[in-house]
């Protein structure tokens, strides 16, 4: 059973919003453990494409989700961590658009995010859980010490992929990618379970012209006020 005393700070919002970034340099200054839950999700996409199982078949994703055997592991050198899925090296594979998209349909299955409550909620551990994602102070975490909602407008969040995309020498338009962040902002929205939606309690922070040092100060400055 996780310990309900540990610590939890959770960073909800919409996909490219910095949730990722953000997450990790506030664990890091926290010396706290980090959940991706995006990568879960992302990683049962990934098994559910490597079984050959189709996407809209519900009971065979959630059979995929029970199943599915994924590990974060650290590389020592400073590397990002290793996402590992059922034995296979998947951090780069589960980056990719197709596998977002992937992640976002199969999100919407209730056994899939049934199968994955317990996997996440075992992340809570001393001296602390930053958990990122979408329903991590909604359902996972409600009863968090800290919650935070962060966004940014949909073009923004379009820019910044671009920015991203570009320097790994990937060529999308800008155009392309708004389309797309508009329509996981409605899927990952509109759901039936677990739609994303602030907490009631959570702060909400507006990046949209913000640094990414900007918000991590607001964020720990949450933290530290304890
Ligand atoms: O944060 P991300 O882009 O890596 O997440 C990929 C997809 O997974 C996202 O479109 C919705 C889904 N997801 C979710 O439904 N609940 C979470 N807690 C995290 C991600």
């Amino acid at each position: 059973m996780p310990d309900k005393n540990v610590p939890v700070l959770t960073i909800d919002g919409p996909s490219g919003s910095g949730k990722g970034t953000i997450s990790r340099r506030v664990a890091d200054a926290l010396g706290w453990h980090l959940l991706d839950s995006g990568a879960i999700y992302r990683a049962v996409g990934f098994a559910a494409g490597m079984e050959g199982v189709d996407l809209s078949d519900a009971e065979a994703v959630t059979r995929c989700a029970i199943s599915a055997r994924i590990g974060f592991r650290d590389p020592k050198d400073g590397r990002e961590t290793r996402v590992i899925v059922n034995g296979l090296d998947a951090t780069d594979e589960i980056r990719t658009e197709t596998c977002g998209a992937a992640a976002s349909a199969i999100a919407a299955i209730p056994g899939v995010r049934a199968a994955l409550f317990d996997k996440q909620r075992a992340f809570r551990k001393a001296p602390g859980l930053v958990a990122d994602g979408r329903d991590m102070g909604t359902v996972i975490f409600p009863d968090a010490h800290y919650k935070v909602f962060l966004t940014a407008s949909a073009e923004e969040r379009a820019k910044r992929r671009h920015k991203q995309l570009k320097e790994k020498g990937l060529g999308v338009t800008l155009a392309a990618l708004l389309r797309e962040i508009q329509a996981r902002d409605a899927r990952d929205a509109d759901r039936v379970v677990a739609p994303l939606r602030p907490a009631a309690d959570a702060v909400l922070i507006e990046s949209t012209g913000m640094s990414i040092q900007q918000v991590v100060a607001a964020v720990l400055k949450l933290a530290q006020r304890g």
